[in-house]
C-alpha cells in the first residue's frame, strides 16, 4: 500500500502547507546556527590552539619546579584524542594529485620518536642520510592522491634538527603536482647530496643521500618550527618581572635626530596606558605625550608572560637641546631623566660594542664605557644582543645590566643570528626597540635601516636577513647621502679568520668600495680584529683610499689559536672591548678600550679638505 494513504486527514491542504513553511522558516532558524555550532565544535583545532590549551592547563595545575620537571607521560596526559590528531596531522600538511611515497627524515639525535610516525603506519626503513651535525633515519608511508598531513617534531627540542620530508610518486605515469601547503610559501627542492633543508642554516647540506631516493621532491623548513611543540624543559622564568612601576627604559631614533627622540619601557598589564612629561631643561613649561601600548607575549615564560610595552615619539625638538624627562604624570622633577639632541655642527661621538649576549660582563664594559665617555651621541651592538631573541628573559637582563646608560644614550643596534633565532623572526626585537622605517622591501622592518648624523650616515643592516633585497637598497643609500663619513654596520663579518662571508664580500663590499665606506663595523666571530686598508679584498695604502673593517666582542672570551689574516692590523683572541669613535669635521679618531679602560687600538683618518 502507498504510504500516502496513511497520512491522517486532519488539515486542509492551505493549513499544511503554511504550516509546512512555518516549520522550514523555524527549521532554517533554529537549525543551521545548530549545525554551525556543531561543524565548528568539530573544525579541526590547529596546533597551535591545541598547544595554548594545553599551556594554559599547565599553568593552572603546576607550579614552576613541576612544569619544570615534565616527563614524555605526562606531556602526552595532557591531550585529549582529538588534540593528539592535530598534532599527529596539522604540523605540516599539503595535498598530492596521484599515490606517493612520503618519506620523513628524523634526527637520530631525537631521543623521543614522534608518537604519530608509529602511530599513524609510518615505518622506519634501513635507509639514512646526514649532514655535518646529525644522522637521519628514514620513516615512510604511502599515501593515495589527496590530503597529507604531518605531526609535531616532537615536545622536547627548542631547537633541533626538524624532521624534513620528501615525497616520491608512485605511479611513475603522471606529473606529480604537490599543492595546498601548510605552511604557506614551501620550498621545494630536489633530494640529493649538497641539498639544504633548513632555511636558517641554508651551508648545512646533506650527504649520503640514499640513490634509490636522489630526484625526490624536497620539502624543506627551519629548525625554529620544533619550539611550536616544545613542552620538555621548556618553560623559563625571568629573574626580572615587570610591575606595575615602568622600567626597562630606553631611547632610540626613528627620526632625526636632532629634533626628535623615541622613549620605551614597559609595565605589567595592570597598566593600560601611558604618557611621558618632558621640558627642556631649564624651563618651567612642560608637554605630555601619550604613549603607544603594545601587549609582548613570551608563553613559556612562567612567572611573567605577558607585559605591557610603551613607546613614545617626541617630535619637533629644538637641536643642540637637552631634555627632561618623566614617565607618568608628576609635579617631582628630581628624578627626570635627561637626554640631548643633535647639534648643528659637524662634532660628536659614539660607541659601538661587539656580541653582548645578555651578559653582566657587557653590563660591566657599558658602564665603563659611559663612565669614560659621557659625550657619546648614541651607542651601537652589532648584532646578538641576547643568545636567544624570543627569550624575554634574556632581554630582561640585558636592560638590568644597561640600566642608567641607555635611559640617556640612544641605543642604535642591527640584529644578530641569534636575536633572529633559527628561522623563527626576530619579533621582540622589533617590538622592543624604535628604529627608522626606512628599511628595504623583503626585509622586516626596523631591521636594516639608515640615519644620517650630523656629517655621518650610518647603516644599519640586517645580515641575517636575506642579502639580495638588500644590495640595491644599500647603494641607493650610499649614492644619495652626502655625508662626509659613511658606517656600515652587521653582523656577519665579511673578512675573519674562521668563516669569511663570501657572498658579503661579492655583494656588499664592491659598494663599499664604489662609495667609499670609511668603517664597516661586525661581531659574530667572537674575537677582535681591524684591518689595514681595504678595497677589492687587496690591503691599499690610506684608508683614504680603503676601508676598515673592524670586528669586536664585548664579553670575556677564551684565548685561543686563530690562523694569519695578512689584511689584519690588530687582532686579540680575549675580550672583552669597547670602540670609541670621534668624528670632528674632516677628522675621525677610532679608540678600542679593553675592560679597564686600558687603550688597546687606535687610528685615525683626515679627510683631504674641500
Ligand atoms: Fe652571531
Ligand atoms: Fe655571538
Amino acid at each position: 500500500m502507498d504510504k500516502a494513504y496513511l497520512r491522517p486527514q486532519v488539515f486542509s491542504t492551505p493549513l499544511i502547507l503554511n504550516f509546512m513553511k512555518t516549520l522550514r522558516y523555524f527549521c532554517f532558524i533554529l537549525i543551521v546556527p545548530a549545525l554551525l555550532v556543531v561543524s565548528c565544535s568539530h573544525r579541526a583545532r590547529t596546533v597551535k590552539e591545541v598547544m595554548d590549551h594545553a599551556i594554559a592547563k599547565l599553568y593552572q595545575t603546576k607550579d614552576f619546579a613541576q612544569l619544570s620537571n615534565l616527563d614524555y607521560n605526562q606531556v602526552m596526559a595532557l591531550f585529549s584524542k582529538d588534540e593528539k590528531e592535530a598534532l599527529a596531522t596539522q604540523h605540516w600538511s599539503f595535498d598530492v594529485n596521484q599515490p606517493v611515497m612520503v618519506s620523513v627524515m628524523r634526527s637520530a639525535k631525537q631521543t623521543v620518536v614522534p608518537f604519530w610516525l608509529t602511530e599513524k603506519g609510518f615505518h622506519k626503513t634501513n635507509l639514512t642520510m646526514k649532514n655535518e651535525q646529525t644522522v637521519y633515519e628514514v620513516w615512510q608511508k604511502s599515501f593515495d592522491a589527496g590530503h597529507v598531513g604531518l605531526g609535531v617534531d616532537g615536545f622536547d627540542q627548542e631547537l633541533g634538527m626538524h624532521y624534513f620530508v620528501s615525497v616520491a610518486h608512485l605511479n611513475g605515469e603522471d606529473q606529480l603536482t604537490i599543492s595546498n601547503f601548510f605552511p604557506k610559501n614551501q620550498f621545494v627542492g630536489v633530494l640529493d647530496n649538497g641539498a639544504f633543508t633548513y632555511h636558517d642554516w641554508d651551508e648545512l647540506v646533506l650527504t649520503e643521500v640514499p640513490d634509490e631516493m636522489k630526484g625526490q621532491k624536497l620539502l624543506t623548513t627551519t629548525r625554529g618550527r620544533t619550539a611550536d611543540s616544545h613542552l620538555i624543559d621548556a618553560f623559563r622564568s625571568t629573574k626580572y618581572p615587570s610591575s606595575a612601576i615602568p622600567d626597562q627604559v630606553h631611547l632610540s631614533w626613528s627620526s632625526d635626530p636632532s629634533t626628535s627622540m623615541d622613549i620605551q619601557w614597559r609595565t605589567d598589564t595592570t597598566v593600560s596606558s601611558g604618557e611621558l612629561n618632558y621640558r627642556e631643561k631649564g624651563v618651567r613649561e612642560e608637554q605630555t605625550i601619550k604613549a603607544d601600548r603594545i601587549r609582548l607575549e613570551d608563553r613559556m615564560l612562567a612567572n611573567d608572560r605577558y607585559i605591557n610595552h610603551f613607546s613614545a615619539q617626541l617630535y619637533n625638538l629644538q637641536p643642540g637641546t637637552t631634555y627632561e624627562y618623566v614617565i607618568g604624570k608628576t609635579d617631582d622633577w628630581s628624578s627626570a631623566n635627561s637626554f640631548t639632541t643633535s647639534s648643528t655642527d659637524n662634532s660628536f661621538s659614539f660607541l659601538w660594542f661587539g656580541d653582548t649576549h645578555f651578559s653582566p660582563k657587557f653590563g660591566e664594559i657599558l658602564h665603563l664605557s659611559y663612565e669614560k665617555h659621557p659625550d657619546a651621541a648614541f651607542y651601537s651592538i652589532v648584532g646578538d644582543l641576547v643568545s636567544d631573541g624570543l627569550f624575554r628573559n634574556q632581554w630582561d637582563d640585558l636592560f638590568e645590566y644597561s640600566r642608567g646608560v641607555f635611559d640617556r644614550i640612544p641605543l642604535m643596534a642591527v640584529p644578530g643570528n641569534h636575536d633572529n633565532r633559527a628561522g623563527l623572526g626576530a619579533q621582540l626585537y622589533r617590538d622592543q626597540f624604535s628604529y627608522p622605517l626606512n628599511d628595504p622591501e623583503g626585509v622586516p622592518t626596523e631591521q636594516t635601516y639608515s640615519f644620517t648624523y650630523k656629517n655621518a650616515l650610518f647603516l644599519m643592516i640586517d645580515a641575517t636577513s636575506p642579502m639580495e633585497p638588500q644590495t640595491p637598497w644599500i647603494e641607493k643609500q650610499l649614492a644619495e647621502s652626502k655625508a662626509t663619513w659613511k658606517v656600515a654596520m652587521f653582523h656577519f663579518p665579511p673578512y675573519n679568520w674562521e668563516e669569511p662571508y663570501l657572498d658579503i664580500q661579492k655583494a656588499w663590499v664592491p659598494l663599499f668600495d664604489k662609495y667609499h665606506v670609511d668603517l664597516v663595523f661586525s661581531g659574530h666571530i667572537h674575537y677582535y680584529m681591524r684591518s689595514k686598508p681595504m678595497k677589492a679584498g687587496k690591503v691599499v695604502g690610506s684608508y683614504n683610499d680603503g676601508t676598515a673593517y673592524a670586528i669586536s666582542i664585548a664579553i670575556p672570551t677564551q684565548n685561543h689559536e686563530i690562523i694569519p689574516e695578512p689584511y689584519a692590523e690588530v687582532r686579540s683572541t680575549t675580550g672583552p672591548f669597547y670602540q670609541y669613535v670621534k668624528i670632528d669635521g674632516n677628522h675621525l679618531s677610532f679608540q678600542t678600550y679593553d675592560n679597564q679602560n686600558k687603550l688597546f687600538d687606535s687610528f685615525e683618518i683626515t679627510k683631504p679638505g674641500k
